[in-house]
């Protein structure tokens, strides 16, 4: 294999902090079921993020997840669905990189396994089409 087709870099990030969580699982089926066509990685510095503040601070874990999503071919977001809306450290993680951009263009694909899960599916929705506009 050269470095022309080598395999694609995703990474994986779930909006569920919990032990034993589903999203997790839902990952951990698609990194299978992608073994020998990508490589996965789950971004496992969610709960580590600090608040956005928008300020010019260099804060360790940004700079590394702002990093990794420069480094990765695409994303794949598996979130619950938390009061109708997004889990707040997702959300937080996505806010990160609005003045960066290092979504915008990505390919990425979006999984909501929550009971219902619509609402913070069409909110993530929504969030990316503002990260492309920005
Ligand atoms: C506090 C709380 C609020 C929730 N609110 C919603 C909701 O508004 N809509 C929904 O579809 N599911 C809701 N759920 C269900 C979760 O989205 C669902 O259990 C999800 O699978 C959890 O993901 P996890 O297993 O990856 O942690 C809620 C769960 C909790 C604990």
């Amino acid at each position: 294999m050269n470095a022309t087709d080598r395999l694609p870099n995703i990474l994986a990030i779930s909006g569920s902090l919990r032990p034993n969580s589903s999203n997790n699982k839902v990952i951990d089926t698609a990194t299978a079921m992608l073994a020998g066509k990508a490589n996965v990685t789950l971004y496992d510095g969610l709960g580590k993020l600090p608040h956005f503040d928008d300020s010019k601070e260099e804060y360790a874990e940004v700079a590394r997840w702002r990093q990794l999503l420069r480094q990765a071919d695409g994303v794949l977001i598996c979130s619950p669905e938390y009061a109708f809306g997004v889990p707040g450290s997702l959300k937080n993680a996505l806010d990160w990189t609005v003045s960066s951009g290092e979504l915008v263009y990505k390919p990425l694909a979006l999984i909501t396994a929550a009971t219902g899960g619509d609402k913070a599916h069409a909110a993530l929705l929504n969030t990316f089409r503002a990260l492309s506009q920005m």
